[in-house]
């Protein structure tokens, strides 16, 4: 991949500061991402504080941060889910009302009723309701595309099965199919990995990087460190703070994590017994959690 841009500018972990504003590699295009002093509260108690960041068109991003650090709040928040105590959210320069058909979401797979009566197909169709307009009924275009996605994501023979019937690895592959069919420009996902099996993970990531490769923008959250670096060219690291964002050769290192997992790095087991990982080095597709290497 191509980092020539990324590398040209600063070196300092957080990009987001003053030669960040024009990151990315459409640099002449306005930054598919832009959040500016967002704060979130949930009853009071910050759940994310003074958020800014700012993330390049045509870039494959995750967000990575301990449970409870906020990164389903900030995707929230972005999309005008959850109420703003402060700040901004722009999607190529513009608020999400006026971007809501290029803006895609995957959400976090607890948070749907799966229980509601509907197949496979309607729901991967419903991510066109946005082109359709309140008159036309989806037709035979409609169903087309949405076999379409459900091809991508290996679900066909699926189409007419009740979502309530679905594995977790199956539903999360049909709010996939769902997204792909809105032909958004900013999509993001919300643990797509979570409950699917090894194949069908790097099925995903696939499908991932071809969106990106096609010029989209895709923020995923992701908690498996092993994986970042090969998956993600970019990465925002959160504890209710952006503790580093940037691209994942320079953003992803011992230290980086250390300030974001709080000193709880000490749980993660890290290449070989006998390498002293450099703080400043990128942590490698090595790095194992506690739980796996056990
Ligand atoms: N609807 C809500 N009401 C009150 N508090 C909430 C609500 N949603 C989230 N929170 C709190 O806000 C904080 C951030 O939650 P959030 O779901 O954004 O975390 P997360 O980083 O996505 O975590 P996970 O990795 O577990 O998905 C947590 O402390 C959570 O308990
Ligand atoms: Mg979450």
């Amino acid at each position: 991949m191509d980092m020539t841009p990324h590398t040209m500018r600063n070196t300092s972990t957080n990009h987001q500061t003053d030669t960040g504003r024009t990151a990315g590699r459409q640099s002449h295009l306005p930054a598919a991402i832009v959040v500016e002093d967002l704060t979130v509260a949930y009853n009071s108690s910050p759940a994310l504080w003074d958020i800014d960041l700012e993330v390049p068109s045509g870039v494959l991003m995750a967000i990575v941060g301990p449970n409870g650090a906020g990164k389903t709040t900030l995707i929230k928040a972005a999309l005008n889910l959850v109420p703003r105590s402060a700040g901004t959210v722009l999607f190529h320069g513009k608020p999400y009302a006026k971007m809501r058909r290029i803006v895609g979401y995957v959400p976090q797979r607890g948070s749907v009723d799966w229980d509601f009566p509907t197949t496979v197909l309607d729901v991967v169709m419903m991510g066109r309701y946005g082109s359709l307009g309140w008159v036309r009924r989806p037709g035979r275009r409609e169903r087309e595309l949405a076999m379409a996605a459900l091809h991508q994501v290996s679900m066909t023979d699926f189409a007419d099965s009740q979502i309530g019937q679905l594995s977790g690895g199956q539903q999360q592959r049909t709010f996939l199919a769902r997204a792909l069919v809105q032909d958004a420009q900013i999509y993001f996902m919300d643990e797509p990995f979570a409950a699917v099996d090894a194949v069908t993970e790097r099925a995903i990531v696939k499908v991932l990087q071809e969106l990106r490769d096609g010029g989209k923008t895709v923020v995923v959250v992701h908690h498996d460190l092993s994986t970042v670096t090969s998956y993600f060219d970019w990465v925002t690291l959160l504890s209710v703070e952006v503790r580093a964002s940037g691209p994942t050769k320079e953003v992803f290192t011992r230290e980086n994590l250390d300030k974001t997992y709080n000193g709880r790095m000490d749980s993660l087991y890290i290449g070989e017994a006998t390498e002293s990982p450099s703080p400043e080095r990128p942590l490698s597709h090595h790095t194992r959690t506690a739980w796996e290497s056990a």
